[in-house]
């Protein structure tokens, strides 16, 4: 038997991404979401939502580009700590260290150390309530070459990301490999 629990965002698991972007005087900025997903594969986009509340909104609604950095595992405080303060009144790149660089096909900084860096232009936004949704069209996506195999892909072990939780609101990590999808599938044919 189920228990209903009403009309939650209970969906598992959410990542944690960090958006970079530039405000008016060019102040690099970074801010992580979990609100956020692959939405199209061509053209490649990714969906974050922003409150409006936040300096990222502001800074992504002037500048129409931001960048998605995903933090691994050793960088937790770092990437817990830039979603408690806003950039509106603290320089995160200088409280946390972290190393601002200015992507090459998009106005946005992203974050030197973590392991993939994804470079956004907005190609939509929609306004749901709370939160707005920023499509970003994906056009380009870097990695630490020590992560990318012959054919291109990643080593999610290597990324090691961030998994959230949107109810109890905890940080778990990536679980073991268990096998290729379109596979196992095959035997119930
Ligand atoms: C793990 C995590 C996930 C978050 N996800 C979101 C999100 O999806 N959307 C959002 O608006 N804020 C989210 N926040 C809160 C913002 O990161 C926070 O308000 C931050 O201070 C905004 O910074 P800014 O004002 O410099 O943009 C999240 C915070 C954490 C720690």
């Amino acid at each position: 038997m189920k228990k209903s629990l009403g009309a939650k965002t209970y969906l598992y698991p959410a990542p944690v991404l960090v958006i970079g972007t530039y405000d008016e005087k060019g102040k690099p900025n970074i801010a992580p979401v979990s609100w956020a997903g692959i939405c199209c594969s061509d053209p490649p986009c990714i969906a974050i939502s922003m409150r409006k509340a936040t300096y990222t909104y502001k800074n992504i609604m002037l500048k129409k580009t931001f960048t998605i950095s995903i933090p691994s595992e050793k960088y937790i405080t770092q990437t817990d700590y830039i979603g408690m303060v806003s950039g509106k009144n603290v320089d995160k790149f200088a409280k946390t260290k972290l190393t601002p660089v200015k992507s090459e096909y998009v106005d946005a900084p992203y974050v030197e150390e973590f392991p993939v860096v994804i470079e956004c232009e907005l190609y939509h936004t929609i306004e749901l309530g709370l939160h707005t949704q920023f499509v970003g069209k994906v056009i380009n996506v870097r990695a630490d070459e020590s992560l990318v195999d012959n054919e291109g892909a990643l080593d999610i072990k290597k990324i090691n990301p961030l998994i959230f939780t949107p109810d109890t609101y905890a940080y778990y990590g990536v679980g073991d490999y268990l096998c290729q999808a379109f596979s196992k599938g095959e035997s119930l044919k």
